[in-house]
Order: C-alpha cells, then sequence, then structure tokens
C-alpha cells in the first residue's frame, strides 16, 4: 500500500486535499475488500490463469447474440462445443438511451442495461459462466461517462463541485489551443474535442462524442469514483476487467493528449488496487496506438499496469501480410516488442472496431516502402479499390484532403468471401476459407490468447441491415456487427458448407492448442527470416524446446528450404505437425507449403 500512496502523492501532490482524497480511496478499498465473498476469495489464490494455453476467448454483443442473459446463459452449450473458455461481453452496463456508441456511453456504473435483464439476472448469469470454468471479461469505459450519468447531470444543473469531474472551460480560448495539438479522434462524426453547452455556458471536452463526457483525472475524486466502480464490478465476479481507451485518460495544454507519462501511473496504481482487493482478476488495456506506445502500458515486473493489452499491431500485420503477400513486416514486429513476464497478449484478427492501419513506419521504411503510400496500398486494398483485391471492407473516417481511412468489414468479407461467392467461384471460395482459416491459426499460435470475434467462426459476412436503425445508421462500425445468424450456424455440422469448413477447422486447432503446454502465454517467440517473404515462421520457446508455426500468405505453392531452419534448431530434427500428423524432417532439403497452408510442428522426440 506504500507503493499506492507514494504514487498517489505523485500524481495528485501532497496537499491537504490529497491527504482527504486519500483518505476516501483507502475506504473504498478496505469496503470492497471486506465485500469480496469467500468464492471469489478463494479463486483469488489462482492469480496467473490467463496465461493458460486453455484460454481461448470470444467477442459478443449480448442483444445480437442471444437477445439478454437468459438467452446467453442457454448457449452455453454452443461455446462448448467450439471450446470457448473466456467470454469478452460487449458494453453491458447502463447507457444511455438512444444513440450510446454501442453502449460505451455508460450512465450507470453499478447496473446493468434493463434490455439484458436485471442486475439479479447478470449475477445468475456470472454464477452459471463460472460453475462452467467460463471466464468473463466486460469493458470498463474508465475515459469518459455518458452525459446522462448522475456527475454529468448534476454537473450541467450547475453544481460547481461535480463540474470538476469534467474537463471544461467558459471561453473557446483554452479549448482552442486544445484543438491545435489535439487530433480528432472521429473526424467525420464528431469534429473537434469541446462541445459547447449554452445550459452553463462551458466548452466540455468530449473526445467520442458529444455524449461522451472526458473525465477530469486530475481530480482525485474522480481517480477513486472509478476506483470504486471498478471494484464493485470485480466483486461481481468478473475476471478480466477490459479498460477502454486508456491512451485518452490524460489531458495537457499543447500535447497531443495521446499516452500522456501520468496515464501509466494512473493504470499502475488501478493493478496494485485490484491486486489488494482481488488479485486474480486481470486488466485488460484497450490502447489502439502506435506498436511502440502500446507495449508501454504493459508496465514492468516492479511497476505492472495491464497484465493483457489488446494486440492491434498483430492485426494490422497479418492483414498487411495478406494484401502484399509480405510477412515480413509480421516477422519484424514479433522480435521486436518485449513484453514483461507478468504480461500476454490478447490475439485477434477481428473486433467490434474498425481497423486503423497503424503499423511500425520504421520497418515498412526498411522493407524499401513509403509508409504514406504502403498505407494508402492498403486502405484501397481492404475497401476493393485496388485492381486484383480480394477484399470487400469499407472506408471509415475518410479524409478528403489526405485520403486517409480506417476499415470496416468482417473477418469474412475483409478475406474474400463475398467477392468468391458473387463470382459463384468454388476455387475463391475455398481461398477464402482458407484464408479465414490460416488467420485463427495464427491468432492461436501467437504469443497471448486468442480471441475471436462472435460470427466469425461461422464466416459471417458485412450486413447492410443497420443501415435501416436510426440509432445504427450514422455509423459505419455496425456493418461488421450483425445479428448472430443462429440458422446459419446450424450449418456448421453440414460436411461441405463454408460454415462447417470454418468452425470445424477452429474448433480442432482450439482443441490442440488446450492440450500443448508450449502455448503457455509465457513461452516466449521470437520469427526466423525466411527467403520467401511469403512465408511466416514463429519459434515458440518452452521449457528450452522449440517450437515452429509454418504459415504461407499467399495463394501460391511456396517451397521453404528447410537449410533456414536447420541453422537455428540444433536439438531436434523431426517434428510433427499437430494439426495433420504429418512427419517434417528438417535434414531434407525442401518443404513445400500449400496456398495460405500452415503447419504448428513439435518436436517428436518428445512423444518417445
Ligand atoms: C473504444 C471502443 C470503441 C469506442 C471507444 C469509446 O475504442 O472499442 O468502440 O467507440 O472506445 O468508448
Amino acid at each position: 500500500m506504500n507503493k499506492l500512496l507514494a504514487l498517489y502523492e505523485k500524481v495528485y501532490g501532497q496537499s491537504t486535499k490529497t491527504k482527504q482524497a486519500m483518505t476516501q480511496l483507502l475506504d473504498i478499498i478496505s469496503n470492497a475488500k471486506s465485500n469480496r465473498s469467500n468464492e471469489l476469495k478463494a479463486l483469488d489464490t489462482h492469480k496467473n490463469w490467463y496465461f493458460q494455453s486453455d484460454v481461448v476467448g470470444m467477442t459478443l454483443y449480448i442483444d445480437l447474440f442471444s437477445t439478454d442473459f437468459k438467452g446467453l446463459v442457454s448457449k452455453i452449450d454452443y461455446f462448448k462445443e467450439l471450446g470457448i473458455t473466456l467470454l469478452h461481453l460487449m458494453p453491458l452496463l447502463k447507457s444511455r438511451d438512444g444513440e450510446n456508441d454501442g453502449g460505451y456511453a455508460v450512465e450507470d456504473y453499478q447496473d446493468v442495461n434493463p434490455q439484458f435483464g436485471t442486475l439479479e439476472d447478470f449475477k445468475k448469469t456470472i454464477k452459471a459462466f463460472r460453475d462452467q470454468q467460463i471466464y468473463l471479461c466486460i469493458d470498463y469505459v474508465i475515459n469518459h461517462v455518458a452525459k446522462e450519468h448522475a456527475w454529468a447531470k448534476k454537473a450541467l444543473a450547475g453544481d460547481l463541485e461535480m463540474q470538476q469531474m469534467f474537463i471544461m472551460y467558459d471561453t473557446d480560448e483554452i479549448p482552442n489551443r486544445y484543438n491545435q495539438t489535439v487530433p480528432e479522434v472521429l473526424p467525420n462524426k464528431s469534429p473537434g474535442n469541446f462541445t459547447y453547452y449554452p445550459e452553463i455556458k462551458k466548452y466540455i471536452f468530449t473526445s467520442f462524442s458529444e455524449f461522451q463526457w472526458d473525465l477530469n483525472f486530475k481530480n482525485p475524486y474522480v481517480f477513486n469514483g472509478m476506483v470504486e466502480n471498478m471494484l464493485y464490478l470485480a466483486n461481481l465476479g468478473i475476471n478480466i476487467i477490459r479498460l477502454d481507451a486508456i491512451p485518452f485518460m490524460w489531458k495537457e495544454l499543447d500535447t497531443s493528449c495521446r499516452n500522456l507519462p501520468t496515464i501509466h501511473l494512473l493504470i499502475e496504481m488501478l493493478n496494485l488496487i485490484k491486486d489488494e482487493v482481488c488479485p486474480s482478476v486481470a486488466l485488460l488495456g484497450e490502447a489502439i496506438v502506435e506498436p511502440h506506445e502500446i507495449v508501454k502500458y504493459f508496465g514492468s515486473r516492479i511497476h505492472t499496469e495491464c497484465e493483457i493489452m489488446y494486440n492491434a499491431n498483430l492485426m494490422v500485420d497479418i492483414y498487411n501480410s495478406f494484401a502484399a503477400r509480405d510477412t515480413r513486416l509480421l516477422a519484424i514486429d514479433a522480435n521486436l516488442y518485449h513484453i514483461p513476464d507478468t504480461g500476454t497478449w490478447m490475439n485477434y484478427v477481428r473486433c467490434h472496431d474498425d481497423i486503423g492501419w497503424g503499423f511500425n513506419e520504421k520497418a515498412i521504411e526498411e522493407m524499401g516502402f513509403n509508409p504514406y503510400l504502403h498505407k494508402q496500398f492498403l486502405i484501397n486494398f481492404y475497401s476493393g479499390n485496388f485492381d486484383g483485391s480480394f477484399a470487400s471492407g469499407e472506408n471509415y473516417q475518410y479524409n478528403d484532403i489526405t485520403k486517409d481511412a480506417r476499415t470496416n468489414g468482417t473477418l469474412a468479407s475483409l478475406l474474400g468471401l463475398d467477392k468468391a461467392l458473387e463470382s459463384s467461384d468454388s476455387f475463391q471460395i475455398n481461398t477464402a476459407i482458407n484464408r479465414i482459416n490460416l488467420a485463427h491459426s495464427l491468432i492461436l499460435f501467437y504469443r497471448g490468447f486468442p480471441m475471436i470475434y462472435s460470427g466469425d467462426e461461422i464466416a459471417t459476412k458485412n450486413d447492410q441491415s443497420y443501415l435501416n436503425d436510426l440509432s445504427k445508421k450514422n455509423e459505419g462500425r455496425w456493418v461488421h456487427r450483425p445479428f448472430f445468424d443462429w440458422h446459419r450456424a446450424e450449418r456448421r455440422h453440414i460436411i461441405g458448407t463454408i460454415e462447417y469448413h470454418v468452425f470445424d477447422t477452429l474448433k480442432n486447432l482450439i482443441e490442440i492448442r488446450k492440450h500443448q503446454e508450449f502455448f503457455d502465454g509465457r513461452s516466449i517467440q521470437y520469427s526466423i527470416p525466411l527467403y520467401d517473404h511469403a512465408l511466416f515462421c514463429l519459434a515458440r520457446v518452452y521449457k528450452e524446446i522449440t517450437y515452429l508455426g509454418l504459415f504461407n500468405f499467399s495463394e501460391h505453392s511456396k517451397t521453404l528450404y528447410l537449410d533456414q531452419l536447420r541453422q537455428q534448431l540444433t536439438t531436434h530434427k523431426t517434428f510433427e505437425d499437430i494439426i495433420t500428423g504429418k512427419t517434417i524432417d528438417i535434414n531434407q532439403s525442401e518443404l513445400i507449403i500449400a496456398p495460405y497452408e500452415y503447419l504448428w510442428l513439435k518436436p517428436i522426440t518428445l512423444k518417445e
């Protein structure tokens, strides 16, 4: 606790006001400790569960997947069938009515959205999943609240103390200064960083939209209040708290207001607090920023921040490899970003958000490309505006002047299923399926745990029906957030269907992964450079034994000259592909890898 108090003083100073706030914080912590149930306290002894090979997640929207909490519980068998052991439930806390950014505008952190059921129903849901050994992760929107949140409503009614919970100014002088250096998050949908409220004659910091008010973390009572909410959720029995949009949590004039150093102190404090109250709970950080900034949110062994981070960079690198048939960026990045042994990645190939093409620019330059033009290539490729592109994604937040854009679309649509189906070309349909399976195989092999985006397991395509919904039609990201099609899901059992090929392959890969210790989140990994850039080789090292993943990102068969692997692998020469059972002898001169094929190689002597 001394460490926590020292950090608190570092952030908030040593004034009497800080002392009072600190007393309140200590009360919040001690109350939460005594409110934690014995059942949860028993779980707290198992702290590092998220490293286990059998952790395989799925992200879903409750209403789109199963209407409500009861419906969700009734689908437990579906998760079991696929092998899912962790669910990330998209925002479920009570959000404002009408437009609410998919629930990321929270009105009450201690209640749930009535459309899903009551708080009691939620508690029963948590228990039902715990009984089935399925972990739960929920969103904790920490950077901002809905303007209908109690603090915001009081602030809007003129309560001066509550106005201190937000960042607001009487004139536009300071807001204008901020606007000079702070980029807009959603320039088309929500231009500028401030909103003027005539009721109180104030300009309020609203990074994401007019109805999401940024919190003022310079006020210790904001920190305390958000700690209290976080611990409340942890004590309901949540296993992972997803800290939303953390790079925005601290603002300073004349900066970009992204990733500022104090945020790391705030997150470190959150980690110390949750370690004190609920040590088995893990913090998952969502920071979709430059790769070298993402890794900083792991902190270090001594200054732990988030145990888990979104591996946004891996997602971009995977799509880059498919479009360019060049895996060098993937290979460079796999060796570049080292994370402390307290941390692990959450690997995903699609999620509810758009894809921002933020990649390692230095590496792109080293590869001989111009970063701006390369980004343009990816934007155009994935919106289908590039000759020969297989993708059917859509541009998001397109900037007419710079031509910058992000990309929307489901995994299947981005990897070519729509175009293949339109042309009724069974070869192309198979190719698209193979790309989807390759993408899944890589996020299952990579250090960390995989998070499948609901619908991808049955190759769900883009869906335009959101355009008919008034609360969704202005937000292009709904194109990849469709209602789950249970009718189509039935086809996962019919051999020969697209749904079968994708679901069954993923299910097998999950099953294999679960039984292999070397997928433990602490086993290190590095890439082995190969002559053919379409091929990617990732080595995982566990208990001093090396395992290999091989991936072909092109539609052509490729020759892997095995001398490249022999140089690296001195202890074992014979491997088994644990997916197909094939034996691979690396003393041979070459190995042919089929289009979009992937192999998971385990040294054979281990079996003897
Ligand atoms: C995160 C969410 C995104 C949301 C934003 C604001 O980035 O993933 O969907 O719009 O935060 O809460």
